[in-house]
This record gives C-alpha cells, sequence and structure tokens, in this order.
C-alpha cells in the first residue's frame, strides 16, 4: 500500500486525470484526500464519477464555473500541489493563488516550458517540476523530476511517490528536463508514427488494415513486453537473436541503418524539438 498525503490537482484534464487515475488505484490511500479543479462543470462532475465508479471516496471535485474560489479551496491543506493547467496559465494562476498557500505546501508543476525560477518568483513556496508523459493514462508514464531550490529531500520523496503511482520517475536536475522532453516526453509520438508507417507498409504488401495492425500493434507490444521481461539484456542483444546471419532480417537491418540513418535522423528530430522548446520559452 502506498501511502500519499493530501493532494491538489489544479487542472485535471489529460495529464492531471491520468495521474489523478494513478491516484485513485486500490493499493494508493491519500490521507487527508484529493481535491481536483478544472473550469468546466461538466469535466469536475465526470471525474466525480470516475471516482464513484472505482469505489474512491475521498475525491472532491470543483469546477471553477460553479465555484470561483475552486483553486483556493482545494489548496487549503494540501500537503501537494499539482499543476496540470496549460503553460500559458500557470503564471496567472500561481499569482492568484500565493495567498492562499499554507508556506509548505509543494508544488509541482507538469507544464513544459515554464521554469522553476519563474515561479519561485511568483510564490514563497518550494516548487519542483516534472515532466510526464502520456503513457501515465495505463500506469507506465516515465516522468522527469526535478527539484526546485526550496526543495526539501522530503518534499522530493512525495513528489517522487505521487508519480510512481502511474510509472516511473528519473531524478534529474531542471537543466535536463527539456532533454528529457524530447525523448521520453514526445517519444510515445514517434513510436506512434513508426508504428504507423510500418503499418502502410503491410497494407501495401497485400494486407488489410485489420491485418496490418494486429501485426504491427502486436510486434511493438511484443517487442517492448519481451525487452522489460529480459532484465539486463540489452535491446541490441534481442536485435541480435532475431537476426540471423545472412538471413532476411539482417538485410532489412541494413537497408535500415545505412539508408535510414535513424541516429542522425533523431539527433535531428529532438533538436528540432529542442529549439521550439526555447523559443515557446521565451514567449
Ligand atoms: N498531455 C501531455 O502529454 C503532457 C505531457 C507532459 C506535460 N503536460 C503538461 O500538462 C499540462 C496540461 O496539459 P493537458 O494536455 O493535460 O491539457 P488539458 O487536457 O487541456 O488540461 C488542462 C485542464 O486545466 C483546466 N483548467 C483551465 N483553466 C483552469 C484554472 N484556472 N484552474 C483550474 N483548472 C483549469 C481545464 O479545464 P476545462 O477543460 O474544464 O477548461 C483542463 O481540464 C500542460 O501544462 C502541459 O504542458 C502534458
Amino acid at each position: 500500500m502506498v501511502n500519499l498525503p493530501s493532494i491538489a490537482i489544479l487542472g485535471t484534464g489529460s495529464m492531471g486525470g491520468a495521474i489523478l487515475s494513478g491516484l485513485l488505484q486500490p493499493g494508493v490511500e491519500v490521507t487527508g484526500g484529493i481535491r481536483v479543479t478544472n473550469r468546466t462543470p461538466a469535466k469536475a462532475e465526470a471525474l466525480r464519477d470516475k471516482a464513484s465508479e472505482l469505489g474512491s471516496s475521498s475525491l472532491v471535485s470543483y469546477s471553477l464555473e460553479e465555484t470561483p474560489n475552486a483553486n483556493e479551496l482545494a489548496v487549503a491543506g494540501a500537503r501537494i500541489v499539482l499543476l496540470g493547467v496549460k503553460p500559458a496559465m500557470v503564471p496567472d494562476l500561481l499569482r492568484s493563488l500565493a495567498p492562499a498557500l499554507a508556506p509548505d505546501t509543494l508544488l509541482v508543476s507538469v507544464a513544459a516550458g515554464v521554469t522553476i525560477a519563474t515561479m519561485e518568483a511568483l510564490v514563497s513556496n518550494p516548487v519542483a517540476r516534472a515532466m510526464p508523459n502520456t503513457p501515465a493514462v495505463v500506469g507506465l508514464a516515465v516522468t522527469g523530476l526535478a527539484p526546485g531550490s526550496r526543495t526539501s529531500d522530503e518534499d522530493m520523496d512525495v513528489a517522487r511517490a505521487l508519480f510512481q503511482t502511474v510509472g516511473d520517475v528519473l531524478d534529474v536536475p531542471e537543466s535536463k528536463i527539456d532533454a528529457l522532453s524530447t525523448i521520453s516526453g514526445s517519444g510515445p509520438a514517434y513510436v506512434f508514427y513508426l508504428i504507423e508507417e510500418l503499418t502502410r507498409t503491410a497494407i501495401d504488401l497485400g494486407f488489410t488494415p485489420e491485418e496490418a495492425a494486429v501485426m504491427v500493434n502486436g510486434t511493438f507490444r511484443g517487442a517492448s513486453e519481451l525487452l522489460a521481461a529480459s532484465g539486463d539484456i540489452a535491446p541490441s542483444e534481442l536485435r541480435r537473436r532475431v537476426t540471423s546471419p545472412g538471413g532476411t532480417t539482417e538485410r532489412a537491418i541494413a537497408v535500415l541503418q545505412e539508408q535510414g540513418n535513424l541516429k542522425s535522423l533523431f539527433d535531428r528530430a529532438t533538436a528540432a524539438a529542442l529549439a521550439r522548446n526555447a523559443e515557446l520559452a521565451a514567449g
């Protein structure tokens, strides 16, 4: 059983909602309850329904339209406040929230591109930054977690435990959060893109879209599970085991290596993502 102290999630959309799902699992107990906010009543209601379906009675779900001071109510007494709103909204939210925050409440932002320095300038609380990815929805996220200048070891332990409810957590300095975001944050999109393209090839080889989906989705899933189940065996070794010398896979891999030059392509793709991050951070 994982025990977490009271939590507020401000902005419980795709990412905030995925983390809420982690907190509502049977093996997780949140002492002092979970309070979540959104703008619209429909979203607040949907989260209430989700919690009751899962048999959780510890969730209070507010909408700002019905309860204009919902965010202030949600943070009252919270040990940890997760900021799940869009990046552009974070500064205004922090400005309005500052008077309502208890001094030792930890703020953790998942907003891309909003620096800890920006947030620390707006509140006197400890602030950490996290970069989860969308497999959080199925409890298989990779989250990069960076401390701020005021966070204690205990703050980071609580933040780590929060994100571990939805997957793996990697402790990184904030200087590496943007780079991490180009690998694991954007990474699910790279994988889906590879799946899309291999599916198109399968269809061109004469398979129906349904057959192609069975083959390609199943292969990506199977290979990932095999890797996960193989302990310390490196992906290169697992690849070698599928690649008999002089065989068909060897020919295909040679084309991917020589003509695709995937490493160089990934270098350029992640560099483009990093450059865009810098543009967004500059406003
Ligand atoms: N999605 C990802 O893969 C991902 C990965 C890493 C980090 N992030 C970060 O996660 C954050 C949220 O992204 P998202 O994709 O989850 O967006 P989203 O689905 O639009 O969620 C944002 C939520 O914030 C609510 N909201 C808006 N203004 C609010 C306010 N003043 N107070 C409280 N709630 C408010 C919205 O409610 P209504 O819909 O009712 O207006 C919405 O549910 C972003 O900062 C993003 O950078 C996302």
